[in-house]
């Protein structure tokens, strides 16, 4: 049995439309560890967000997940009911949007959300669970809890409420996050807060977090390792290091060209030139190759699958050592 927290093999997601089938996510493979930080980048279109939906169950249809496996502490949980994956989420799984306001209903005080949350997936008495909420309150760093809790979402600032956001999905201790570029809506000067919290909260609580960002900076400061996607397929994941400071797949590579450096604040950002084909324009063979820069023969003829380089796997034909010496 895999020792994986969660494992997604092979994932493939397909929408059907008009003109046929649209495969949004392609034979993609990466797994969580236990208490790990998975940093997900790659530019917008990439299915970043698909991927996170398939893996808490909340894919919207027409989009379904059409072949592979997602399993979470080794039980499969793509094929389960409606019922039975909204167990998981919340006990096992908890989930972070964009916007804090698609997590948080504007009828209801943040402590009838916690307490109901936390009554859903324990068997704590109203007292305990309202207890808890305040508890969590203060522990995501919100201001006189006892009075906070019995306020409603539009009470709350941006960053605050991204905070009881946070509060909800660790409730019940889950044991995975899946954080979908949580602060990419708020206020510049807040979003560093909020990562910092997310990342402490979590490693205080064990809790493993898949983390969806555009920001490189964030992910060489958070992760322990990065899964690079381009075009619904992972075209690098590994270790932090690795894939930060010694990229092997060329987008990576251009991807990280684009951090800007401290005390290089006035360096041009370096682009990777062209943009991501669309989901119905895949090229034949490796998908980056109309823009790759080492793109050869082979590139434009055969997709190349993920080869283990010293740790890192990577999806380049310019590792395929074997066929090197053909
Ligand atoms: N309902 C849908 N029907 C058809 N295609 C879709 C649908 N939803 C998403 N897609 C396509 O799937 C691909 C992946 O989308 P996804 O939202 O996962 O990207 P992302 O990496 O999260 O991008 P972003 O950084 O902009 O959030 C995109 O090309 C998108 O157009
Ligand atoms: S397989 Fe070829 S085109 Fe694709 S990234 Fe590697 S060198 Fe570039
Ligand atoms: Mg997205």
């Amino acid at each position: 049995m895999s020792k994986h927290l969660l494992e997604v093999k092979n994932l493939r997601i397909e929408f059907p439309t008009r003109r046929g089938l649209l495969t949004a996510i392609d034979d993609v493979s990466f797994h969580i560890d236990e208490g790990e930080v998975l940093g997900v980048v790659g530019e917008s279109g990439a299915g970043k967000s698909l991927t996170g939906a398939a893996i808490i169950g909340l894919l919207e249809p027409p989009g379904r997940v059409a072949g592979g496996e997602i399993i979470m502490n080794g039980r499969r949980i793509d094929n389960l009911g409606y019922e039975e994956m909204r167990k998981i989420r919340g006990r096992e799984i908890g989930a972070i949007f964009q916007d804090p306001l698609t997590s948080l209903n504007p009828l209801y005080t943040v402590g009838r959300q916690l307490t109901e949350t936390i009554m859903t997936h324990t068997d704590m008495t109203p007292t305990k669970a309202r207890e808890r909420a305040i508890e969590l309150l203060t522990e995501v760093g919100i201001p006189a809890p006892e009075k906070r809790v019995d306020q409603y979402p539009h009470q709350f600032s941006g960053g605050m409420r991204q905070r009881v956001v946070i509060a909800l999905a660790l409730c019940v201790n889950p044991k995975l996050v899946v954080a979908d570029e949580p602060t990419t809506a708020l206020d510049v000067s807040i979003q560093a807060q909020i990562i910092a919290l997310l990342k402490k909260l979590c490693r205080d609580h064990g809790t493993a977090v898949m983390l969806v960002t555009h920001d490189m900076g964030v992910i060489a400061e958070t992760a322990d390792r990065v899964a690079v996607m381009y075009a619904g397929r992972i075209a690098e994941v590994g270790p932090v290091r690795q894939v930060v400071k010694q990229a092997k797949h060329p987008y990576t590579e251009g991807l990280m060209g684009s951090i800007p450096m401290i005390g290089h604040t006035g360096e041009k950002l370096q682009q990777i030139e062209g943009s991501m084909p669309r989901l119905t324009n895949i090229p034949t063979g490796c998908a980056f190759n109309p823009r790759c820069p080492k793109a050869f023969d082979r590139c434009f003829k055969e997709r190349p699958n993920t080869i283990d380089v010293d740790g890192t796997e990577v999806a380049c034909w310019l590792y395929d050592k074997e066929a090197a010496h053909v």
